[in-house]
């Protein structure tokens, strides 16, 4: 099923002939939509801490694993996938300590299956700079659900319409005290997004790879459990790491079910790279290095050393726009507009967090792209 949906992912996006690629008009926006926040108690019981959350979002999460279950029996039209998905999976949630939690809502196999999704659909862009006084930004885009079901009349692609009304900031805290804040999707249990006030901050992109990309995952399902999916390794970091050092060792050395990017900032001026990670081994480190002008790392979906596809080019436009703002002129609100320069901002554009680690400034904002928008 895996490889079935990267094949169409490929022929895809060769299919689509863009005229309006090569040029980049860098935005200038006004931040609207601000995203509700939930706070979730780690001191009580994993299956009560959601509660709230889950009650006011129950009636979405359904309609989106609803239109997910639809859209698998498109590609799978016997039902055999989702039997499959079920019979299998009833282990990782339980694994993960949800089931009660989905039991309230009837739905405990069905979720794993969407838990899995975000772990195979999402494209970002992610992003950490640092200012003229040392001061540290990071910022993402969440581009999810990519060829998931285009609705011609709408111009927009469906998963990410159900996603806008999931999305929630999380403020994580033990004895009435915040831990780490993050963005995320009601029901999905892992973290894209995440800060530790003060200390660092925390973004996973996906990495596309031919040679091991998925199997990881495949021989999870199949009971070989060795390796952590990828977003609930971000989890564990931004539950129990107290520093940048000790966050950059634990996502540079955890043997992991799938490749990844990870995105990390610290707190100090020069403390900010991008972790390039194969399953078992870490392949790449690229930091900060004021020294060279090196003010900001950015990843999308490509590894650095290599050009991204020329059909999904975001990492050349927001360099550039990057480039054109000056590390001198660099805020949240100059980064913003760069996250909303088209094919930065696309049609799969669901969020745009924005972190200041240092005062804790923590803000994500709903994102659509009104025509003319490229889908991704
Ligand atoms: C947290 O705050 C609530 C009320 O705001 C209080 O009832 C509770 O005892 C506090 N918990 C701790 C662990 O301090
Ligand atoms: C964080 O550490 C605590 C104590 O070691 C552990 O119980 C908890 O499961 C960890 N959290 C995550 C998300 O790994
Ligand atoms: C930066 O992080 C370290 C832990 O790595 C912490 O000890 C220190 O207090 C933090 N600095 C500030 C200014 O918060
Ligand atoms: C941005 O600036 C850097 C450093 O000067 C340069 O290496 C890079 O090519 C520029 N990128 C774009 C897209 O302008």
């Amino acid at each position: 099923a895996i490889y079935y949906s990267s094949i169409i992912f490929i022929t895809v996006r060769l299919n689509v002939v863009f005229t309006c690629l090569p040029f980049t008009v860098c935005s200038v926006q006004k931040r609207s939509r601000k995203i509700p926040w939930y706070t979730i108690n780690l001191d009580s019981a994993p299956h009560k801490r959601w509660n709230q959350l889950i009650s006011d979002k129950k009636v979405e999460v359904t309609n989106l694993i609803q239109a997910i279950k639809n859209l698998a029996n498109d590609f799978f039209p016997s039902g055999k996938l989702i039997e499959l998905v079920d019979k299998h999976l009833n282990a990782v949630t339980a694994f993960l300590n949800i089931v009660s939690l989905f039991k309230v809502m009837h739905i405990a196999g069905e979720v794993m299956f969407f838990n899995v999704f975000y772990e195979i659909f999402t494209v970002c862009t992610s992003l950490v700079a640092e200012d003229t006084t040392g001061k540290l930004y990071h910022a993402r885009n969440l581009d999810f659900g990519l060829f998931l079901g285009w609705d011609i009349k709408k111009h927009s692609w469906e998963i990410p319409e159900y996603l806008r009304p999931l999305t929630v900031n999380l403020d994580f805290q033990r004895n009435n005290k915040t831990i780490f804040k993050s963005t995320n999707f009601a029901g999905y249990v892992g973290m894209l997004t995440g800060m530790r006030p003060g200390i660092f901050t925390l973004t996973m992109n996906e990495r596309f790879n031919i040679d091991g990309g998925y199997i990881g995952i495949i021989e999870w399902i199949l009971g070989k459990r060795d390796g952590f999916w990828m977003s609930f390794l971000t989890r564990s970091v931004l539950e129990n790491a107290t520093s940048y050092a000790q966050a950059k060792d634990q996502l540079t050395n955890t043997k992991m079910l799938a490749p990844a990017y990870f995105i990390l900032g610290g707190n100090r001026s020069g403390e900010g790279c991008v972790i390039t990670r194969s399953r078992k081994a870490c392949l790449d480190v690229w930091e900060l290095d004021l020294k060279h002008g090196s003010w900001y790392v950015l990843e999308t979906n490509y590894d650095r050393w290599k050009d991204p596809l020329f059909l999904d080019n975001r990492r050349t436009p927001a360099m550039k726009c990057l480039n054109e703002t000056t590390q001198k002129k660099i805020s949240l609100p100059a980064i913003y507009d760069v996250l909303s320069t088209k094919p930065v901002l696309n049609k799969l554009t669901t969020y745009t967090t924005l972190m200041e680690v240092s005062s804790g400034t923590f803000e994500a904002y709903l994102r659509d792209c009104p025509d003319p928008c490229i889908p991704w």
